[in-house]
């Protein structure tokens, strides 16, 4: 699985985006170590507040299924309708989400277009994350 092969999961996993509150729609595509990939869209809510991002969508898809390994996630967001002009990065819960299982080393791309990509690792967007290891676990 390619970076663009899993840029392209994110924007197919966005078409299912439930959005109907912001309007502004994401998809995500997280890859396993084993090579699995699970998609992930947001999903909005009339009470707001229940709402999940797409990226722990994909996320608890994955460890539900009992996947837990994971080497890469890409992420896409804009508005209905538009083309995205900045990319969009995991927001402060979802980081930390993620954090719990990946830890520092997972790649993470925040694409706007199949070629047109920033990558970081979940490390550099999450400085002296909080995990398992502060627990002793
Ligand atoms: N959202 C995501 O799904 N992922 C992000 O990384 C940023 C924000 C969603 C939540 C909400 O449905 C909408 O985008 C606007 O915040």
């Amino acid at each position: 699985m390619t970076d663009r092969e899993l840029i392209r999961a994110a924007f197919a996993a966005r078409e299912k985006a439930y959005a109907p509150y912001s309007r502004f729609q994401v998809g995500a595509a997280l890859l396993a170590k084993n090579g699995q990939v699970f998609t992930g869209c947001n999903i909005e809510n009339a009470g707001y507040t229940p709402t999940n991002c797409a990226e722990r969508t994909a996320l608890f898809k994955a460890v539900s299924e009992g996947v837990t390994d994971f080497d890469t996630i890409a992420i896409v967001g804009s508005m209905a309708g538009k083309k995205n002009t900045l990319v969009t990065g995991p927001c402060g819960v979802c980081r930390q989400a993620l954090y719990e299982f990946c830890g520092p080393s997972l790649r993470v791309i925040m694409a706007k277009g199949e070629n047109d990509a920033v990558i970081r690792t979940l490390g550099e967007l999450l400085p002296f994350g909080f995990g398992p290891q502060n627990l002793e676990i």
